[in-house]
């Protein structure tokens, strides 16, 4: 949490204060914010402007004004990431960004990339995929869960770094365990040991102080359209410059072998409204202030998180250290242990109580991710506390 606000400063106008600034349903306790963002309704208005900029002289648009658009828009996200804008492409997410670079990895047959036991399952496929054609290996990474510290993440990293593998994929921040992963001091120690190093960001632009050039890495992905208030369809790719000049988006158009910036700016003909309104949606974070903004998450889902732990007599699945915006908490026993029963506990507290949240089967038995944003209160995961009181 960021302790250089006074908590009464993180809290101040958001909660049901801000709600009507998203389209979100009403009466409805919000609390999967990790999965697919929200999308302001100041954001979507100038999303549309930029839809009606195209239809109005299709030919003109994408001819002439595409293209400076989209660089303009790379040219604002860059230094919200801490890096210049030359390595800097937008992406429609972070599926696309990894099979990108999966795509053109150049290693030999025989070769092992490192994945965690929490690696998100669209990244676990592409890299299966990707390795079954080329005759690559994955080897798995069991991280620790419930994690009690980044010392014990980093340490059980380490030891699976020899042999060395020829890739790591890491995630800032795991989806299923919702862990905030000492992604730094991985990174060094993937480097050392002699591997390309692949960070899954997808939920950190907005959740964190994001600062990709104090990460040591190759490729760096993350989703606007999460924590940043982007409209869906909005990620980046970060490469460092050496590894710029191989690389080729998902579809080669027009600007093959043009260089890295020309051939990802221009993907075929698409609607990229929901990049190119990037300054709107740096207009609304920092209108609210980017500071306050984590400050007030993080706070809330600690807040939530412990209230929910005392309340079930469970435990959380990490430490407040290692919470960012999303935090696990285990369910009261006797709700179920399997995916399925995981999933029927979802659907009834969409369909009966109107809380979305998502379920999780974890060390046998059922866990739920808290996501914190600024529409959300307290009374959200109040609401999830009575549900689940009635349900069990
Ligand atoms: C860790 C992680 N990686 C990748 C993704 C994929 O994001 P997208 O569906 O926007 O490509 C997600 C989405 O939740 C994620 O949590």
């Amino acid at each position: 949490m960021d302790t250089s606000l006074h908590p009464n400063d993180a809290f101040a106008g958001f909660g049901k204060l801000v709600r009507s600034a998203f389209v979100l349903e009403r009466d409805y306790a919000h609390l999967n914010h990790g999965s697919y963002g929200a999308t302001p309704v100041s954001v979507l208005a100038a999303q549309r402007v930029w839809q009606d900029r195209l239809e109005l002289e299709p030919s003109r648009f994408m001819r002439r004004e595409y293209k400076p658009a989209m660089r303009a828009a790379a040219e604002a996200l860059a230094p919200r990431l801490g890096v210049e804008a030359d390595g800097v492409v937008l992406v429609e997410n972070v599926t696309q960004a990894v099979n990108a670079v999966l795509r053109e990895l150049d290693l030999s047959a025989g070769s092992e990339i490192l994945l965690t036991d929490q690696t998100y399952g669209a990244v676990r496929n592409t890299a299966r995929h990707i390795s079954k054609r080329n005759g690559w290996t994955l080897r798995d990474v069991a991280l620790p869960f419930p994690a009690l510290s980044a010392d014990e993440i980093l340490t059980t990293f380490k030891a699976a770094l020899t042999p060395a593998p020829a890739l790591v994929i890491i995630d800032h921040v795991t989806s299923p365990t919702a862990l905030v992963m000492p992604v730094a001091e991985m990174a060094v120690a993937a480097r050392e040991a002699g591997a390309l190093v692949l960070v899954d960001g997808a939920h950190a632009p907005g959740m964190l102080d994001l600062d990709i050039s104090k990460i040591p890495c190759d490729w760096y992905t993350g989703n606007c359209h999460k924590w940043m208030f982007a409209p869906k369809g909005c990620g980046f790719l970060w490469s460092s410059e050496s590894r710029r000049d191989g690389m080729h988006p998902l579809a080669i158009s027009h600007w093959y072998e043009e260089g890295y910036i020309a051939e990802f700016d221009y993907v075929g003909t698409r609607d990229a409204s929901s990049m190119l309104c990037m300054s709107s949606v740096l207009s609304f974070t920092d209108a609210h202030g980017p500071k306050r903004i984590r400050a007030h998450n993080h706070a809330l889902v600690n807040d939530a998180a412990d209230m929910l732990a005392k309340a079930w007599k469970t435990e959380r699945g990490a430490e407040q250290a290692l919470t960012g915006s999303i935090a696990m908490v285990r369910l009261p026993d006797g709700l179920g242990a399997t995916l399925e029963e995981a999933d029927t506990l979802r659907n009834r507290l969409v369909d009966e109580f109107r809380v979305q949240i998502p379920i999780n089967a974890l060390t046998g038995t059922l866990w739920c991710r808290l996501s914190a944003q600024i529409y959300n209160d307290i009374g959200d995961y109040e609401r999830l506390e009575s549900a689940v009181a009635e349900i069990s």
